[in-house]
């Protein structure tokens, strides 16, 4: 009974939605009641959304490089003539299809400008045979060059490569260069990245280069790109991207196919990748190796696929050259 009346009540109460003549007193509580809480409902999703933002903001500030280091394979775009007798150390664009490369080894060391499209050695400067050829960079129409084992490096005139004075620098040893226009970039084999004023060549800032936790030993070649600087790690395949305010490694870009193809083509005399040039206004990328035939013009794609724990750090970190 007790159900059946309850049952009647709510029938009555479902019919009755519509405000009758007995409810004229209490008509308006139910809709303000929903205005009510519809504003509340708005309010809440609005604070959701802002607290979402703030979050997301969060992630990709602070938490950038816990989250994903960004992985790139490559795409050859062209590949160009490279003098097989350059031991690739340092590598510019120069504007008008030339380069500036240093080349290394005692007895064979130079800096020479080239031209990219038939490889052609256009001027050739020869270093004094007691110098091994390193990095090469050029800033204000100066080309600056360091040299292994040593702290001596070279400024020339990027117009007449025989007018050239010597330098000192504060590095350990002297690997590459790379500029941004202000200051110097310089590696030194080591996994300290070094920002070197071009005036005085004194140190004015320095990181040690991480990909997580693990130092990023042997830097190599330098190139400044958009920002980053752009480095070889000696005895890999692999081109880290660095950001040179914490020095943190913001991405690899993995390049075996180029050595294992040139291999596979019959150069055996080749030596590891070594080399990267940018021309900033086209957005070409160009990469070379030690004795390597071929320049190539190259591309980035990111990866997408996970790799495994530990297959990144197998692939582009090596042990201390130096100890
Ligand atoms: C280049 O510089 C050298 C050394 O200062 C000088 O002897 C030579 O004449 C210069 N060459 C040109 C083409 O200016």
């Amino acid at each position: 009974m007790a159900t059946g009346s309850l049952r009647r009540r709510l029938n009555k109460r479902s019919s009755d939605r519509r405000p009758q003549a007995p409810m004229a007193s209490r008509p308006n509580f139910p809709s303000y009641y929903r205005r009510t809480s519809l504003i509340l409902f708005i309010f809440l999703i609005l604070g959701v959304f802002v607290l979402l933002g703030i979050s997301s903001n969060m992630w990709s500030t602070v938490g950038y490089g816990a989250i994903s280091t960004g992985i790139y394979s490559i795409e050859v775009v062209n590949a160009f003539p490279h003098d097989p007798n350059a031991f690739t150390q340092g590598l510019l664009y120069a504007g008008h299809d030339t380069l500036f490369e240093s080349t290394g080894l005692y007895g064979r060391s130079s800096v020479r400008k080239v031209d990219i499209q038939t490889g052609k050695v256009e001027v050739l400067q020869e270093m004094d045979s007691r110098y091994f050829g390193e990095g090469l960079t050029l800033l204000g129409g100066r080309l600056f060059q360091v040299t292994w084992l040593t702290k001596i490096g070279f400024e020339y005139d990027r117009n007449n490569l025989s007018k050239f004075e010597k330098f000192t620098h504060q590095m350990q040893d002297g690997w590459g260069l790379a500029t941004d226009g202000k200051v110097l970039f310089g590696s030194d084999g080591t996994s300290m990245l070094y920002k070197i004023d071009p005036q005085t060549l004194k140190v004015i800032d320095k990181h040690v280069v991480k990909y997580k936790d693990h130092e990023v030993h042997n830097l190599n070649e330098l190139e400044f790109i958009k920002g980053e600087v752009w480095a070889n790690v000696y005895q890999t395949d692999c081109i880290a991207r660095i950001s040179h305010y914490d020095g943190r490694v913001l991405g690899w870009i993995l390049l075996p196919n180029l050595r294992e193809g040139l291999l596979a083509a019959g150069n055996h005399g080749i030596d590891v990748l070594n080399g990267i040039a940018w021309d900033s206004d086209t957005n070409r990328i160009f990469v070379t190796g030690k004795l390597w035939p071929k320049l190539f013009e190259i591309k980035l794609h990111p990866i997408k696929k996970r790799f495994k724990d530990g297959a990144i750090e197998q692939l582009c970190l090596r042990k201390a050259f130096f100890n």
